[in-house]
């Protein structure tokens, strides 16, 4: 590492190590190699001209792993495929947040999941899962895998350990018959929409048992609900986590990009399935990400307090039937000792039930004012939705009852606006019905 490099890539200060809040304002970015500028500027090119032909020969190498890195040997710059300064930078602040070796940006969060999963995949192998999970990740596990030859075996966030413990035991048999393995525990906690949660250090107890020939597979986290601040998986045992960057850490609903974080040892084969397929992000993307990330702990802190409020109205509410909101569970529920020990605060994105069904719930979204009809969450602005005929639409309705996305069922993700606004939105709204 260079003087310079050293400088801007700061982890402490006088014994004391500096916060990831902090950090998000200048770690690894040289203000000396653009001009001086404070912020960093959009890299937008393609390629990157080599001084000699001999660099170009050495970056090769090591971006192609066909040689160890030297003492102190960083990868060159070679092509936007490979590697880009905006990214660069992007990934080394998105390590912070998740207490991770490495992090990988990607051109969303469903390249992220898909890439992180066809890196560990082969055909006869059988991916454990968690459900319900997001319905993108719901059509790649049922139809895009098995093509593949890869099958699967769900187990309901609401069956607790029993239910993971069977699902290893069913994915075990089904595996011996394919001569395949069990190639990844994926776990999408807290669950959209339901907020169900997983036990992560469960799940790795369940890889660590199923270590053979030195390898066990990895337990890849969908850390998208609580963001990098409220849930940081890698500290709970998971190997990978991902995060829809398009939600909380990009915060304002106007980019698409996905992250994946872990320990070089696991992200390496997931860097290089993203070169081949071409699944990373771009540099402007990158760069708008940099700006958000500034004021991440500021948005979530804002918008989890609002979510707190909000809540509290829906459940005193008449219309209403039952508020999935985390600081709810009751204690002694299975869910609250997971909670206790794996989040650090509910979020600002759950879902509650109103009396009634579609017809009701229907009426509630098209009565809306200021809270927007519109799926996604994590933005500035207040988002509803209707689950079961949106995002999980293409979830066949006898198992969207059992997983519990119900017809009555609306989520929604609180923004940073005036919560008493919010608050008199629904009102007005719920009286629709
Ligand atoms: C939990 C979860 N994971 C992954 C995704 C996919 O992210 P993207 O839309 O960035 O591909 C979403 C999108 O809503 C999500 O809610």
């Amino acid at each position: 590492m260079s003087g310079t490099e050293k400088k801007y890539k700061l982890k402490s200060l006088g014994g004391r190590v500096l916060s990831p809040e902090t950090q998000m304002m200048g770690y690894g970015f040289s203000p000396e190699l653009s001009e001086g500028s404070l912020k960093p500027p959009i890299f937008q090119t393609s390629t990157f001209v080599f001084q000699s032909a001999e660099e170009g020969k050495a970056f090769f190498e090591l971006a192609y792993g066909l040689r160890e890195k030297q003492e102190a040997e960083e990868i060159g710059l070679i092509y936007s495929r490979i590697n880009n300064p905006n990214l660069e930078v992007l990934e080394d602040r998105l390590a912070l947040w998740d207490k991770a070796e490495k992090s990988l940006v990607f051109a969303s969060g469903m390249a992220a999941i898909s890439t992180a999963l066809f890196s560990y995949l082969k055909p006869g192998d059988v991916l454990v899962h968690s459900e319900p999970v997001y319905g993108g990740t719901e059509y790649l596990v049922h139809n895009i895998l098995p093509e593949f030859g890869v099958r699967r075996v769900g187990f309901n966030a609401e069956d607790g350990a029993a239910g993971m413990d069977a699902a290893i035991d069913q994915a075990r048999a089904l595996a011996a018959e394919s001569g395949g393995r069990i190639g990844a525990i994926y776990v999408e906690t807290p669950a959209n929409p339901t907020n169900g949660l997983v036990d992560i250090a469960a799940a790795r107890a369940h890889s660590d048992a199923l270590q053979q020939d030195g390898r066990r597979p990895p337990v890849i986290v969908d850390n998208t609900f609580l963001g990098p601040l409220w849930q940081t998986p890698l500290e709970l045992g998971a190997d990978l986590t991902i995060t829809s960057l398009t939600k909380y850490v990009g915060g304002h609903s106007d980019l698409i990009a996905g992250s994946c974080s872990g320990a070089e040892s696991w992200i390496g084969p997931v860097q290089v399935m993203r070169t081949i397929l071409g699944t990373m992000s771009d540099p402007h993307t990158g760069w708008m990400l940099l700006r958000s990330l500034e004021t991440l702990k500021l948005r979530m802190e804002a918008s989890t307090a609002g979510a707190a409020k909000v809540a509290a109205f829906l459940r005193g509410h008449e219309k209403i039937d039952a508020v999935w909101y985390l600081d709810y569970l009751p204690e002694g529920h299975p869910d609250r000792a997971v909670y206790d020990r794996q989040c650090k605060s509910p979020g600002s994105t759950f879902s509650f039930e109103v009396k009634g069904g579609e017809r009701e719930a229907f009426a509630v979204l098209n009565a809306l004012k200021i809270i927007k009809l519109a799926v996604s969450l994590g933005g500035t602005e207040t988002l509803a939705s209707h689950p079961a005929a949106m995002t999980h639409s293409d979830v066949p309705p006898a198992e969207r009852e059992r997983l519990g996305i119900k017809a009555s069922l609306i989520r929604i993700s609180v923004g940073v606006e005036e919560l008493e606004d919010l608050i008199a939105d629904l009102d007005q709204a719920l009286a629709a019905i």
